[in-house]
């Protein structure tokens, strides 16, 4: 066999010595995107196969039957189906000593009860199994890793065969990141199968939070309207109701973001250590804030998009010319109030200011912008100037509805108006977090966080 020639020039140069040979079992998609990169990169490549006089595969690929296939190489890929791995079985003695890279996925989680890689091992225990390469598709083979992601996982028990696989990573343009020993095949394995595993939660929160608050509006503000005082005024839901929800559901879940982080301080300032687990509820919802904190930000930005277009609206066109039409006509005047001026100055004002925070906060949530700050930085960021975003919003929402909570009328059908409803948990947050910024609250925490125990010293 030869070493592989991408250009005629180089036909005529020697293989070069580091031109190894390595072994690909399976002529599927992958196995052969597998095979074309191992040549393209220096490599010669050997296709295992049931029938080796079948038609050559790749140009500059060698077939031959599985044993001499296994025999003729140190690295064999394993790009078959995990129910078909027992034709290995009886090649155990050709496979011997073998680094095997075991590159399979499956359709589901936990379709069986091991790893596909600890199975492999478990049907050869002379070679050693390394699992690996499972992330990538046979697309981002094809295209390079200038287009795909580069990162690649392996694990696997023996670390020279680790390094084997490395080497050949590092030569095919990828970086291999070793994940440690065989045991966490599995969650490799589950890797790919995951579709945006933390956004579920905070996506269900806010389509959850969103449709909740849309129904409880709908019937507060339209219908109540219609059945009331027979009044239309459905054509609300398009704008009006939409810049209700968004800004409610944004103000929420800006809450949910804080909410886990005080609920952990309490609970440290309660067990009087740092050193036991938080439940794992909390633990989960702690490692979704950032998307929880990106969605909300969403929202605000609908909130302000829809705050923008309300001059425009033929609704309020329309009503501030009735308005002045009916002064002139009956010859009134109204006079300026300060009052209302300065409210509605000043919430409009506190929610400029928390939105740009806001969206300072959501910039610097992203990886390459977080990557570039210290851990302090970071943290007084999201944490300090976090804070402070809620309560310039909550501000923002509180001097929105000023002293309507004063009368009866706003209570609709004994209902509350939905920024009434979005304050309490802000203001719960908010009230807990000044709590914990007391000096003397503060004071233990710092201790506690330092390693300190209650009871301990004593
Ligand atoms: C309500 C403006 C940012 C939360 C309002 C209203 C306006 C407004 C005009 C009254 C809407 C109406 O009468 O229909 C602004 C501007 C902002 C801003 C100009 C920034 C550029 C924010 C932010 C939040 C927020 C960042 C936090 C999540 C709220 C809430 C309401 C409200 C909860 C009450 C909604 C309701 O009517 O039930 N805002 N806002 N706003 N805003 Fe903002």
């Amino acid at each position: 066999s030869e070493c592989v020639s991408l250009s005629p020039m180089r036909e005529a140069v020697p293989a070069p010595p580091e031109c190894e040979r390595v072994c690909v079992f399976g002529t599927g998609d992958l196995g052969l995107s597998l095979g074309l990169r191992l040549l393209q990169a220096g490599y010669r490549v050997v296709f295992g196969s049931r029938r080796p006089r079948s038609s050559l595969l790749l140009h500059g690929a060698q077939v031959l039957g599985h044993a001499a296939a296994a025999q003729s190489a140190l690295l064999i890929f394993i790009a078959v189906q995990r129910e078909h791995y027992d034709f290995l079985v009886p090649l155990a003695n050709q496979l011997k000593g073998k680094v095997l890279v075991d590159v399979s996925n499956n359709l589901r989680k936990n379709q069986y009860p091991e790893a596909n890689a600890e199975y492999l091992q478990s049907l050869v225990p002379g070679a050693e199994v390394v699992k690996g390469f499972n992330t990538l598709s046979a697309w981002s083979l094809q295209n390079g890793p200038i287009d795909a992601n580069r990162q690649v996982y392996i694990c696997g028990d023996s670390v020279e065969a680790k390094q084997v696989v490395m080497a050949v990573a590092t030569k095919l343009g990828l970086s291999a990141l070793d994940q440690g020993s065989l045991s966490v095949a599995r969650e490799l394995e589950d890797f790919p199968l995951q579709l945006f595993p933390q956004w579920r939660l905070p996506l269900r929160i806010a389509i959850g939070l969103s449709a909740a608050f849309f129904f409880y509006l709908l019937i507060r503000d339209i219908m109540y309207a219609y059945v009331t005082q027979g009044e239309d005024i459905s054509f609300r839901i398009m704008v009006s109701l939409a810049n209700q929800v968004c800004p409610i559901v944004s103000l929420i879940m800006l809450s949910l973001c804080y909410l886990p982080g005080v609920l952990a301080s309490f609970l440290q300032l309660y067990r009087g250590t740092k050193y036991r687990r938080f439940p794992n509820w909390l633990d989960s919802w702690m490692l979704c804030r950032k998307q929880l904190g990106l969605l909300s930000l969403g929202f605000a930005f609908l909130h302000v998009l829809y705050t923008l277009i309300l001059p425009i609206r033929y609704y309020l066109m329309f009503w501030v010319t009735e308005h002045t039409v009916s002064l002139i006509r009956e010859n009134r005047t109204t006079t300026f109030d300060t009052t209302t001026a300065w409210r509605g100055d000043s919430y409009l004002s506190l929610g400029i200011l928390g939105f740009g925070l806001y969206v300072l906060l959501g910039i610097t949530s992203l990886p390459s912008i977080s990557n570039v700050l210290s851990w302090r930085e970071f943290s007084f960021i999201q944490s300090k100037l976090g804070h402070l975003t809620l309560l310039l919003c909550t501000a923002h929402t509180y001097l929105y509805g000023w002293n309507r909570f004063l009368s009866s009328s706003i209570y609709k059908w004994y209902t509350p108006p939905g920024y009434m409803l979005c304050l309490v948990l802000p203001s719960v947050v908010l009230l807990l977090k000044l709590l914990l910024i007391t000096p003397c609250v503060d004071r233990t925490i710092t201790r506690i966080r330092q390693g300190w125990e209650r009871g301990a010293d004593q």
